[in-house]
């Protein structure tokens, strides 16, 4: 087996289909290349000589651990500490001074390794101190949410951090550690680390200030987008924040969310409903 492996357009389409169904991911006609590169290592650790056999084996009931490794395997969870900074800038001057309770919900929704959520937990330390606020980040993927509960993050991926936050918030290892930086205890203790998939709508009714769905939408189908914000809109507290990465736009669906910057939305104090209804 090598990654010169041919896929046939049968198991490249069942793959595909697979992912789009399960995690609402675009794999483009043209990435043959890509699924074969990832995925051959685990087509020889099972012993299996076609890409067919694979999925039969990952549709299988005895396949389930596979079908998360795959979807892993496939999706990008590239991210890296105050990715986008202007964003964790905004957060700083504008949502907060307008957070009247001194009370902060956030929830970073497609959190990746962690770097995300321990950024934006980093200003929330610096500005709002002992406060009561707490953050929800969540992917679909269990793999990097058990490496982002852990905090600890190669020294090399710290650039982007700023020198008083890494001072404060931030412990470099030592002995077998070393190279290695870790985030405090008193900022993990407040990221609540959850498995959930955008596709579906958040149990409970839970409302959060802002919310964080950065860098993830362009993987997505229009439909899809709209879905996926429907579904986030309903854990979005009146008046509240989306935040997108920044070459991701709402651009052509239909939510009734206010523009404030090219990624970033409101979400009306009252809804047009209600106000239509107050007006009879
Ligand atoms: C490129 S990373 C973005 C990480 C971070 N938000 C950032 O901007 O740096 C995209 C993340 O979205 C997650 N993801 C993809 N599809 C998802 C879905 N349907 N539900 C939840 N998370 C999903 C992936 O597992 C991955 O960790």
């Amino acid at each position: 087996m090598s990654t010169h492996t041919q896929i046939s357009p049968f198991a490249f389409h069942k793959i595909r289909d697979y992912v789009y169904r399960t995690a609402g991911i675009i794999i483009g006609n043209d990435k043959t290349a890509m699924v074969t590169g990832r995925l051959w290592r685990r087509l020889e650790l099972y012993g299996h000589t076609t890409y067919e056999a694979y999925f039969a084996y990952v549709s299988s009931n005895e396949g389930a651990q596979e079908r998360a490794t795959m979807l892993d395997l496939l999706t990008t969870n590239e991210t890296y500490f105050f990715r986008e900074p202007a964003h964790f800038d905004f957060l700083r001057d504008e949502i907060i001074p307008q957070q009247r309770n001194n009370k902060m919900r956030i929830w970073c929704a497609a959190s990746s390794t962690g770097e995300e959520p321990h950024s934006i937990a980093m200003v929330l330390a610096d500005t709002m101190g002992k406060g009561d606020w707490e953050i929800l980040a969540t992917d679909i993927s269990g793999k990097v949410l058990d490496h982002a509960r852990t905090g600890v993050y190669r020294a090399e991926r710290i650039n982007h951090i700023p020198d008083d936050y890494l001072k404060n918030y931030c412990r470099r290892g030592i002995g077998e550690y070393d190279g290695m930086l870790a985030v405090v205890p008193s900022l993990r203790s407040r990221i609540k680390f959850e498995l959930h998939n955008l596709l579906h709508a958040r149990q409970g009714n839970e409302q959060f200030d802002v919310i964080f769905l950065r860098n993830v939408l362009i993987y997505f189908d229009q439909p899809t987008k709209q879905k996926v914000i429907e579904n986030l809109m309903q854990s979005l507290r009146p008046g509240g924040w989306l935040i997108l990465g920044h070459c991701e736009s709402l651009h052509g669906l239909n939510l009734g969310l206010t523009t404030l910057r090219p990624s970033i939305y409101r979400k009306p104090v009252a809804s047009a409903t209600v106000l239509r209804k107050l007006a009879v």
